[in-house]
């Protein structure tokens, strides 16, 4: 196979932490791959007023492959004031470069993956009713749409006379009608058919490939009659084309309470972006957290693989630094999945779950500890030791 071409996307304060370490162990795994260098973030904004500037944009859209770490985003008002002088007043309004990416690149499936590693301290136990401890194992697979729904920007306060208009012939408009404009915000939430499709294609594909049952999708169908019922309807088409796999069903609300009570029962999800967004944070606070939980942002063509955590401004500059980097770890390893490195990837995985069973290196978040420089004193890893840790397992 041609050598591929990865683009690294440090980004901000932990981000530029975590992807070297992840980049460690793409080499220890024997993944050989030219790695350019993408910038991103904060830095990039305040000097170019492009927090992702055009040349990233160009360079994954010819290599098609990405690893990011995290940025930090800042409200509008903060983000204009950090702007060069010279940059000021020039009409340059911030956004969020991993949104740009994903809209840019039609990066519409959100993929995370909530498994459990056993021995790690953070898992969800229950109780049981003669006070034994049980520790079930979630290995649940979420699949978000990453591009509409909810998260699709289309919202107003004070909307335009045209929308207005629009929204009073809603019958159940009514009771807002005569709200004044300034008093009235609206979201619109928007599910198209072919998104909904690719959503659940993606899911059933997956479900197929890794040997999971069933696809639940957790939407709200008796109240967001339109848009849910259209994802519930769109799930229903493409079960027929996966005749072995089976379509269940949950409510978004029931699905949180279920999810902490029986996660293990579980698999491949379905989820618009807003539910999505809300259901796979609740699976990875069973599973270790932020430190943990990894993603993939796929479209058809371009592939961007990232933790879900963000920039940690206030343990960015830790020397040794303390954060932990399986997240990114894993994220590095779900691109290898995507390109069909499938063995390697499982080795790292594979890898991490031994270090974890193992306890012997813990970043300070799976001791429970409250960051900062004494977490080392206090018996945590730094961020080297773990990602040493891991390569030792691949050795
Ligand atoms: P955050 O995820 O950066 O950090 C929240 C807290 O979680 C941290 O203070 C730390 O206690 C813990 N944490 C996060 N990652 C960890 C790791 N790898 N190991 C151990 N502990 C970890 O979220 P926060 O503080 O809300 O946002 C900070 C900045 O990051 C903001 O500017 C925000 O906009 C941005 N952000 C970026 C994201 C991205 O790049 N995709 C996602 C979320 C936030
Ligand atoms: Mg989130």
């Amino acid at each position: 196979m041609a050598k591929r071409t990865i683009i690294t996307m440090p980004g901000d304060g932990i981000g530029k932490v975590v992807l070297p370490e992840s980049l460690r162990v793409l080499d220890a795994v024997g993944f050989e791959a030219d790695f350019v260098h993408g910038d991103i973030g904060w830095d990039f904004w305040i000097n170019e007023g492009n927090a992702l500037p055009q040349r990233t944009i160009d360079l994954l859209a010819k290599h098609k492959l990405g690893l990011f770490g995290a940025i930090t985003s800042k409200p509008n008002k903060e983000a204009t004031a950090e702007l060069k002088p010279e940059l000021r007043g020039k009409g340059f309004t911030y956004f969020s470069p991993i949104v740009g990416m994903r809209q840019k690149f039609n990066l519409d499936i959100c993929l995370r993956p909530c498994r459990s590693f056993p021995g790690n301290p953070l898992n969800f136990v229950r109780r049981l009713t003669n006070g034994d401890i049980e520790e079930p194992r979630v290995d649940a697979v979420i699949f978000r749409q990453n591009t509409e729904g909810m998260y699709a920007g289309v919202e107003w306060t004070d909307p335009p006379p045209d929308v207005m208009k629009a929204l009073k012939s809603h019958p159940k408009f009514k009771p807002f009608a005569e709200v004044p404009g300034k008093d009235l915000a609206v979201s619109t939430r928007i599910v198209t058919r072919p998104a909904a499709r690719r959503i659940f294609e993606a899911a059933f594909r997956y479900a197929r490939k890794h040997g999971y049952k069933g696809v639940t999708v957790c939407e709200k169908p008796n109240v967001l009659r339109e848009t849910s019922g259209m994802m519930e309807d769109m799930g229903k088409q493409v079960q027929k084309e996966f005749s072995d796999i089976k379509l269940w069903s949950t409510n978004i609300d029931a699905q949180m309470m279920w999810l902490t009570k029986n996660p293990e029962d579980y698999g491949v999800l379905v989820a618009e972006n807003l539910f999505g967004d809300i259901v796979s944070d609740g699976f990875a606070g069973l599973v270790g957290g932020l430190g943990f939980a990894a993603s993939g942002n796929i479209g058809d063509d371009v592939a961007v693989f990232e933790p879900t955590h963000g920039s940690a401004p206030k343990y960015a500059e830790l020397d040794p630094p303390i954060i932990n980097p399986i997240a990114m770890i894993l994220s590095a390893a779900m691109l290898l999945d995507h390109i069909g490195e499938t063995a390697k990837a499982k080795k790292i995985w594979d890898a991490v779950a031994a270090v974890v069973k193992a306890g012997k290196v813990r970043t300070y978040d799976m001791m429970r500890l409250t960051g900062g420089p004494n977490v080392i004193k206090q018996g945590a890893a730094t961020t080297g030791q773990i990602t040493d840790a891991v390569i030792a397992e691949l050795r």
